[in-house]
Formats: C-alpha cells, structure tokens, sequence
C-alpha cells in the first residue's frame, strides 16, 4: 500500500485550504501550490504542525511550467501523484460594457488556462506511473456560475462554463487511462473571493456591505452560506475511490441555490 498524493493549486488560503485540511485527514501528503508563497507556507506549517506531511510550492497557474513544477515537487518530495485538484481562481464584477482585453486575459488566464495546464501537467506524471488499475482523480472548480451566467459576472461565469467543458471532454480523453475528471461547483462560500466580489459589488450598485450576501443566503434553499468544509467535504469524496465510477459531472454543492 503506497502513500497517497494531491496538489491543489491556490490552496494558500479559502477553499483551497480547507481541501487541503480535509486531504490530509484521508490520508494525502499534499502540495500547497499558490501564487502567494508566504501564506502557502503558513499553510503548510499549520498542516505539519498536525503531523500531516506537506510542502509549499510557488507558481502561477496560467504558467504551464508552474504545473509541470508542482508535479516535480510533489514526485520529489512524495514519490508519486494520485490527486490534482485545479482550484485556484480569479473573479471580478463588471458589466459587459466595462469588459476590456485586461480582464479577459486575467479571468481566462487563470481559470481556464490554468485549469488546462493543470490536467496537462497531472496527466503526463499519471501516464508515467505505473499504478495498475488504480483510478487517478483530477479535480477542477467550477462554480454555480457555471450552470447559470450571473449579472456583473459574465466573464466569471464564462470560464466556470469553459472548465465545465473541459471536464467533459478530459473525462472522455483519459477514461481509457484509469484518470477520472470531475468538477465541483460551489455557490456562495465565505472566503477573501466572496468578500471582494460584495466590496466590488457594493461599490457598482452601492448596496451596503452586507446587503448583497443577506439576499443570496435567502436564494440558498438551506439558508446559510458555505464553509469551505462544506465543499471540501464533497472533494474528499470525489478524491476518494468511493468516486470511481463518476467521471465527467460538474456537481453542484450550494446549499440548494441551482436545480438541475
Ligand atoms: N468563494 C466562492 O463563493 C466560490 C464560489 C464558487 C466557486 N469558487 C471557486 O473556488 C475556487 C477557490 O475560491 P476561493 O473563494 O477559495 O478564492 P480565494 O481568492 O479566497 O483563494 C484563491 C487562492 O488562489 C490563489 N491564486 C489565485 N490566482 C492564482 C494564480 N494565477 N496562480 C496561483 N495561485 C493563484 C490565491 O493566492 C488564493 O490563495 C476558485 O476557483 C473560485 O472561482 C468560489
């Protein structure tokens, strides 16, 4: 029985960081991959300071190098990879007219070209192991915006559409190589993300800070918000082999918000 490894990308802090928490306590060493270094480390402090084995890599997602970077580490360090979880994301309000080339190279550049090269890097490092018939996960965030395009979040919703895309079509490619692809799809989870989009939000509409969250929770049919747990919840199980038979879903877990 050999060790099991993840990499989630942006896992410094928010959703990503409770995935990482919840990896480690179903038996995962994990690399805390993130563009911001200092809080990835701290991260990963908290995690070792438990016992759990972890380690902080710098990179950017839209880089493909960064990817093949975090596989490096996670082999080097943890001599293989079962689990790549393509988390890290960028949001930002605006409207339509608003919308400029800067913003659709950064939103694209980091959602969806990151989430590419993330299966790219995972896939080469699960084609080299020799795993047998074990089933190797990767794990991509999409969003409820990636069922339903919200105002003020075309962009957003745009590229939480795209990684849904690809999920599908990846699920379809690597099947045949024991490699499932899934998406989870979050609704309104309290993090740094959720705080910027009402302060960008309130700064458009002029609603209080406040307003905007009290009126989504309404929408949500269990009448709270989400912890990052309540998602990373759903990932251990799509990281587990409890899984193996799902391959190609973008499963929403909002608290009941969509139906579909
Ligand atoms: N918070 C929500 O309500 C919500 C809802 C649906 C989906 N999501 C999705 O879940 C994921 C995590 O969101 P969150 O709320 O934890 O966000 P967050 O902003 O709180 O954390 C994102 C992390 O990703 C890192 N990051 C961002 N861009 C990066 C890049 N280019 N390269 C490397 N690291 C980068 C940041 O440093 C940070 O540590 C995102 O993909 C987001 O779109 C969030």
């Amino acid at each position: 029985m050999f060790n099991k490894v993840a990499i989630i990308t942006g896992a410094a802090r928010g959703i990503g960081k409770g995935i990482a928490k919840q990896l480690v306590q179903d038996g995962y060493d994990v690399v805390i991959a993130d563009y911001d270094l200092k809080t990835a480390q701290e991260t990963a402090e908290e995690l070792k300071s438990k016992g759990y084995k972890a380690i902080a890599v710098q990179g950017d997602v839209s880089d493909a190098q960064a990817h093949k970077d975090f596989v490096k580490a996670a082999v080097d360090n943890f001599g293989r990879l079962d689990t790549y979880v393509n988390n890290a994301g960028l949001c930002q309000v605006e409207s339509i007219p608003n919308i400029n080339k800067e913003s659709l190279d950064k939103l694209f550049g980091t959602n969806v070209y990151g989430t590419v090269f993330g299966m790219q890097a995972a896939y080469e490092q699960f084609i080299k192991q020799d795993d047998g018939d074990k089933i190797r996960k990767i794990i991509n965030a999409s969003s409820i915006s990636g069922h339903q395009a919200y105002d003020m979040l075309a962009t957003y919703s745009a590229t939480k559409f795209a990684i849904r895309a690809y999920t599908q079509a990846a699920a379809k490619e690597f099947a045949k190589d024991n490699i499932t692809v899934n998406s989870y799809c979050p609704g309104i989870v309290l993090t740094p993300m959720y705080e910027q989009i009402e302060e960008e939000m309130s700064n458009i509409t002029g609603a209080e800070i406040g307003e905007f969250l009290e009126n989504f929770t309404e929408t949500v049919t269990l009448k709270r918000p989400s912890t990052a747990k309540d998602v990373a919840n759903f990932v251990s199980y799509l990281a587990s082999d409890k899984s193996d038979y799902m391959t190609g879903q973008s499963v929403l877990i909002d608290g009941g918000i969509q139906f579909n």
